[in-house]
């Protein structure tokens, strides 16, 4: 039954397609995305494949975490070519793909609201500058988590405050399934695979890739004073990271070095060998007078996350500086790196 794709519109549909797999115990696992998929969504779903053989991708645009109506009606829709996307991974990884793609009165019988909250580690970053917001990803995860009953559930670190959102509500609502994390994808240029990404012209693409370049100065600053032991100030790191930043085009909502865990920010200066979380939410300027907020972050402390966003900053094409409009290259670090 495995290398193809079932697509399942309700719960019905898809307790029948998962009957075989529950009563087998057949591990289950499962990736929620909002559609149009990217190489992104992709990569996690090829991962999902990796644990378990029969995979449930959800595909469906939640309306109560969106903070503005413009925004949910230009959340993009692609759904034949996300249909094409999962039955390509199910034939080429030799799984089971079910798309389970509700309509809102599946998820929300009782209209749509949000109804749970997810204390503490919702009062800064996204959860600060979109309020509401994380309480509409905790109630449509939760009654996603009710119908699906995965084994595992794949998330991306791009999200990264949602993913520790999802991680205290499994503990909150007692779901027992496993959170796996998957890396960053990033585009050639270092700029975040994002679904939002469509709405940005040639400029503000162009303006986009500053984010992981501002990201890559900060990681640069920090193992600057790893080498030599010292800690570092918070605001260094945040100041290192803000002057790509600074141009017309680009307005930082949020900019912040915060635990990582409970995302609230450093009581002090990052230690040599302390871990952080640095992130970002930048509005980017698009066409005549649109603007597109895109988030991103790194994990300071964590060599692995550190190193990949590099690679992919010493990978990415540079831009001319002819007109002055050049991305600013990262800082050389201050001292040889270890
Ligand atoms: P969506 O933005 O579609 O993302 C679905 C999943 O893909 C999330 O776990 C997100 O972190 C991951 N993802 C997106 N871009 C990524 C990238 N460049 N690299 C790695 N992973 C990436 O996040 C949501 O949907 C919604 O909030 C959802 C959890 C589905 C609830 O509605």
């Amino acid at each position: 039954m495995s290398g193809r794709l079932v697509r399942c519109d309700d719960r019905a549909a898809l307790d029948t397609a998962l009957a075989a797999a529950r009563a087998e115990a057949t591990p289950i696992a499962f990736v929620p995305t909002m559609g149009a998929l990217h190489h992104g969504h992709r990569a996690l779903v090829e991962r999902a494949a990796t644990l378990a053989p029969v995979v449930v991708v959800s595909i469906f645009v939640n309306p109560t975490q969106f903070d503005a109506a413009d925004d949910l009606a230009a959340y993009p829709r692609t759904l034949d070519a996300d249909l094409d996307v999962l039955a390509d991974v199910a034939r080429t990884r030799d799984v089971t793909v079910v798309a389970f793609v509700p309509t809102v009165d599946v998820i929300y019988p009782d209209g749509p609201a949000a109804t749970l909250h997810v204390p503490d580690v919702t009062d800064h970053l996204c959860g600060a500058s979109r309020p509401g917001h994380f309480d509409g990803v905790a109630t449509v995860v939760d009654a996603l988590l009710t119908a699906v009953r995965p084994t595992v559930l794949v998330m991306g670190r791009k999200d990264h405050q949602q993913l520790v959102v999802v991680g205290r509500l499994l503990t909150l609502r007692g779901h027992a399934v496993t959170l796996d994390a998957a890396p960053t994808v990033r585009d050639d240029d270092a700029v975040a695979v994002s679904s939002r990404n469509t709405r940005l012209d040639a400029s503000a693409r162009t303006l986009a890739r500053r984010i992981p370049r501002a990201l890559g100065d900060a990681v640069h600053e920090v193992r600057g004073a790893r080498a030599t032991g010292d800690p570092v100030a918070a605001d260094a790191v945040v100041a290192a990271a803000r002057a790509a930043l600074t141009v017309d085009g680009l307005t930082v909502d949020y900019l912040e070095l915060v635990d990582a865990e409970r995302i609230v920010p450093l009581a002090g200066p990052l230690a040599p060998d302390g871990e952080a979380l640095l992130a970002v939410a930048v509005h980017v300027r698009t066409g005549a007078d649109g603007s597109v907020r895109l988030i991103d972050n790194v994990r300071l402390g964590d060599v692995a996350d550190e190193q990949r966003l590099l690679d992919a900053l010493a990978a990415a094409p540079t831009d001319g500086p002819a007109d002055g409009s050049g991305v600013p290259r990262a800082p050389r670090p201050r001292a040889p790196q270890g």
